[in-house]
This record gives C-alpha cells, sequence and structure tokens, in this order.
C-alpha cells in the first residue's frame, strides 16, 4: 500500500510539473527561459524517475552505473520533466519490448546518460526532425502510440539552455540511443 502511495505521490507531482512545462513552453521560445540551476546527484534523480515508470510490470527499467553520487548543475524540475519524456519514448515506442536501460557513465569531465530501448527505432531520414514542434513520425497514416510531438522538442531546449548536448542514435528495427552529455560538477574543497 504504502509503495503504490508513495507511485502516487509522485505521479501527482509529476503532473503538477508537467503543467509547469506547458506553461513554460511559450516561455521557451525564447532563447533564455528562466533556469533555476542546483546541484543534483544524478543518479538519486534517475532512480526516482524510473521508479514512477517500474509501476508497470511489463516493462523492466534497468539503470545501469559504475558510481553512485556524481553531480550536475541544473534545474531539478526541467532536468526531471526532460527525462521523463525520454524514458515515455523509450517505453511507449518500444511497444512493450524490455528492458528499457539508462546507463550513467562518466568521460573524463563529462557525464554521458543513456536511455537505450529495443523498440522499432526511428529512420534516419526523421531523425533530424524529431526536435521540431508537433513532429511525429507517422506509421502509416495512423499514430498507434499517442503524443503531442512535444517531448523531444521540450528535452532539446532543456538541454540547450543548460549548455548540454542531445544525441539520438537509432537502428531500424533494432532500437534507440538517446545521449545527453553534460559537464560534471566538482564541489570545491
Ligand atoms: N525511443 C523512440 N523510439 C522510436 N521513435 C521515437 C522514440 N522517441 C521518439 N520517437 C519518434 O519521435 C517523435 C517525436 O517524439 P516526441 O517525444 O517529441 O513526441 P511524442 O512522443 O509523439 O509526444 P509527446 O512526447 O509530446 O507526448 C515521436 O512521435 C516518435 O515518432
Ligand atoms: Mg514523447
Amino acid at each position: 500500500m504504502k509503495k503504490y502511495c508513495d507511485l502516487l505521490a509522485m505521479q501527482n507531482e509529476h503532473l503538477n510539473n508537467q503543467v509547469e512545462r506547458i506553461l513554460q513552453t511559450s516561455q521557451m521560445e525564447k532563447r533564455f527561459f528562466p533556469l533555476e540551476t542546483k546541484i543534483i546527484i544524478l543518479d538519486l534523480l534517475i532512480e526516482k524517475v524510473l521508479d514512477t515508470f517500474r509501476i508497470d510490470p511489463a516493462i523492466e527499467f534497468l539503470f545501469e552505473k559504475k558510481e553512485t553520487g556524481m553531480c550536475v548543475l541544473a534545474d531539478e524540475i526541467h532536468f526531471t520533466n526532460a527525462l521523463y519524456s525520454i524514458v515515455d519514448n523509450a517505453r511507449k515506442y518500444g511497444l512493450g519490448k524490455s528492458p528499457v536501460t539508462v546507463k550513467l557513465e562518466k568521460t573524463g569531465k563529462h557525464i554521458k546518460v543513456r536511455v537505450i530501448d529495443k523498440g522499432p527505432g526511428i529512420e534516419k531520414k526523421h531523425i533530424r526532425h524529431i526536435y521540431h514542434k508537433f513532429y511525429r513520425v507517422a506509421t502509416g497514416d495512423i499514430h498507434n502510440v499517442k503524443g503531442f510531438g512535444l517531448g523531444l522538442f521540450y528535452v532539446k531546449k532543456v538541454c540547450d539552455r543548460h549548455g548540454w548536448k542531445i544525441n539520438v542514435n537509432s537502428v531500424p528495427g533494432e532500437g534507440t540511443e538517446v545521449e545527453i552529455t553534460m559537464p560534471e560538477y566538482v564541489q570545491e574543497r
């Protein structure tokens, strides 16, 4: 009971944040929409996001990390929403294929967060459009998975605003990997 109540509370918080996201979308047309950055412990935030998805027992959500306690400077609400959008895509376009894996890696002074699915992938000709507002890849004339086409538009804005790099690598028929590269925040002693 406690577990499900906690999940409900988390989903409630997430919905509030989604509303915030919509309200801020118009602001985001501006290059410098407001950010409230603070130190974020990445593994804790990723676990929190994945836990909200784990309510669906049909899909396994894995988290692979070599280290804990790695930090970045980020706006917690925007970053959480962005991560949620990417994992949500992996879940819904993966059409139930497990697992969805989040990998946390460090390369020099940078940290990479990669979200990997084993879904149908995205054809190369569509990749450069997926960050456009309202762009959705149609399968025939029908969208069998629902969405607004806003998720990656938002994710890209959030990454740009933080100065992070985002890359989507996809192999049709095999899966998709969305990778965000961000500078590690190292606390001065
Ligand atoms: N992991 C993925 N696998 C396959 N296709 C994807 C994946 N992620 C995104 N796409 C494609 O890119 C399009 C744009 O994704 P985006 O998240 O911006 O919009 P959406 O998921 O359709 O709607 P929203 O996120 O606003 O609910 C999707 O409609 C889908 O066609
Ligand atoms: Mg989406």
